[in-house]
């Protein structure tokens, strides 16, 4: 995919004494007296701010914050504290500019965070009129939000569309390269796990990597619905019998290609769903009526961690078990430290598995880890993101 880039307008002189309107994803979690809980995003957007700065440029940053109800503000709804934390991180003043459509005042060298961008009318459904102006408040128009990727809204496609330049910031562009080197051109085996409770919130994406991956690995209430359709008995596990055919359409679809779903030959049961429910291992084809299957068994956990180790790529969305509770997670423990050891480009996402990757302490040892959350499920899916498709649209036009 053809995208201009903000490296590419820096190395052509393009950004010096330019006004760049950065569209950052600096939505985070904050307790309930508003303060900042986990600031990952703000993070990994600092490095398109400083490079905005460097180059000279005058840099506007908004983001969404929260879902508000257009046109009425709510003190919870304000960035104050993002452009707090920003100030912090950058060591320099971040003002907070609000009502700031008709016009921003920034100097090249400055950088200024625009209030909520979901506050003005027209946001969510990418008004013309709103993306006209915000688009003439810039020269550069930088997409850095992977997050919010899959939206449309005036503020990620609008502006991009009439923006004099539009192009992607650093971290939406790291984003594409390692989504790219996964699924588009992947080295083999390609080995995916999709975990998670339900089949039916990642049925089109079991769906659309049975075309492509190798291994389908799937965990979960998920794995637990694949085991009924294999035909064996899951107690009162969780599960969905009413998509037991779409289930046994993705194992056919694999097989067809040579490829294969795993299907766990062990598990780790209980009778209760509780932290201290005195966990039992049994072979799969020995779950009793009254069993809730709560993890994969230490035999499955080793067969899919040699697969791992032997992948070229693997993509990991979802914990394999319930590994918020130490008795069953030490299936999702084996796969983390299997897929930390492999030699295989690895790209994570999604919320549960960024939190089994933070308790295991595998940051390092994972290829890429993705800051979208709906926006990498919608990757898995299949589709073209709204923010790549404008952009490679920019770039060519
Ligand atoms: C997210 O948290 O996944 C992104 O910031 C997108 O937020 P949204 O689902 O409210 O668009």
């Amino acid at each position: 995919m053809k995208i201009l880039r903000l490296q590419d307008l820096i190395d052509q002189g393009r950004v010096r004494g330019q006004r760049v309107f950065i569209r950052a994803d600096l939505n985070v979690p904050q307790d309930e007296a508003g303060r900042i809980t986990e600031d990952t995003r703000i993070r990994a957007s600092l490095p398109c701010i400083r490079m905005a700065l460097d180059a000279g440029a005058a840099v506007m940053v908004t983001s969404h914050l929260g879902r508000p109800t257009e046109g009425e503000f709510k003190p919870e709804d304000s960035l104050a504290p993002v452009a707090e934390r920003l100030a912090q991180l950058l060591g320099r003043p971040v003002p907070l500019k609000s009502n700031w459509v008709d016009g921003v005042d920034v100097k090249p060298g400055d950088v200024v965070l625009l209030e909520n961008c979901r506050l003005n009318k027209g946001e969510k459904k990418n008004n013309e009129e709103l993306s006209k102006k915000m688009a003439a408040l810039c020269d550069v128009f930088v997409h850095d939000a992977f997050g919010t990727a899959h939206r449309a809204e005036a503020s990620t496609y609008g502006i991009a569309q009439f923006a004099k330049t539009a192009c992607a910031g650093p971290l939406l562009a790291a984003e594409i390269d390692a989504i790219g080197k996964a699924l588009s051109n992947p080295r083999r085996p390609l080995l995916a796990i999709v975990a998670g409770s339900k089949v039916s919130t990642k049925l089109t994406i079991l769906q659309s990597l049975a075309k492509n991956v190798d291994g389908l690995i799937v965990g979960g209430g998920i794995a637990n619905t694949f085991m009924l359709a294999a035909g064996l008995a899951i107690g009162k596990s969780l599960a969905e019998p009413d998509l037991l055919a779409e289930a046994q359409a993705v194992m056919a679809a694999m097989k067809a290609r040579g490829a294969e779903v795993p299907i766990p030959v062990d598990v780790v049961v209980a009778k209760e769903f509780k932290a201290d429910a005195p966990a039992t291992v049994k072979s799969a084809a020995d779950v009793a009526a009254d069993d809730m299957i709560l993890d994969i068994g230490p035999r499955t956990a080793q067969v899919l961690a040699d697969k791992l180790k032997a992948a070229g790529t693997i993509v990991w969305n979802g914990p394999v078990g319930v590994f918020e509770f130490d008795a069953f997670a030490k299936g999702t423990e084996t796969i983390a430290r299997a897929i930390a050891a492999s030699s295989a480009f690895s790209i994570a996402g999604g919320g549960d598995t960024l939190a089994a990757i933070a308790k295991y302490g595998i940051e390092e040892q994972v290829g890429y880890i993705s800051t979208g959350g709906g926006a990498f499920l919608e990757i898995l899916e299949g589709k073209t993101l709204p923010a790549f498709e404008i952009l490679s649209r920019r770039a060519t036009a």
